[in-house]
């Protein structure tokens, strides 16, 4: 990813949020850009890719579900619990929506044969950017407030909730 590649996907990340405090929430500078490169990264296209980011970036996704969830209502069921961190991290669901409605599969690097608009190939991605913002800042919680500043920037409500 280029730098014009990179301030256009986060110019889109600040413009699709509405209110003044998610933009401040989404304000996050990366220290180490090579981070994002790499989360724009399928494991078709090179050794250095997003696989594990996505890994981090899909348990932060649902440590942050779950935390909200059970901060807005501590009777919550386990099922009911279960159901909302399961529809947050679908790849056929909000992960690949949100992810396309955030532009991703046209800054992803993937290799030739790869179809980036592929439900799993931007899901992947997608997780993968809150797994570089929690290894840059060396915080999950960085991540999972970024996390829901895009997410309900993009839905105009916290998901499912
Ligand atoms: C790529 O995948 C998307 C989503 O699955 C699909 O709509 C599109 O037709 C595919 N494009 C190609 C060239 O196969």
């Amino acid at each position: 990813m280029d730098s014009r590649q990179l301030t256009f996907f986060i110019f889109l990340a600040f413009a699709l949020c509405p209110s003044s405090q998610a933009l401040s929430r989404t304000h996050f500078n990366f220290q180490n850009i090579g981070l994002l490169r790499r989360a724009m990264t399928h494991a078709s296209f090179s050794e250095e890719n997003n696989k594990a980011l996505s890994i981090l970036g899909e348990r932060v996704i649902e440590s942050t579900v779950s935390l909200k969830s059970l901060t807005n209502d501590i009777e919550m069921s386990a099922k009911e619990l279960n159901r909302l961190v399961t529809e947050v991290s679908k790849v056929e669901a909000s992960c690949a929506v949100v992810g396309m409605k955030l532009g991703l599969q046209r800054v992803l690097r993937v290799s030739a044969k790869t179809n980036s608009s592929t439900p799993a190939v931007v899901c992947g991605a997608f997780r993968a950017v809150f797994g570089a913002v929690a290894v840059d800042s060396g915080k999950s919680d960085d991540a999972g407030s970024v996390f829901w500043a895009v997410h309900s920037g993009l839905n105009g409500r916290a998901v499912a909730m």
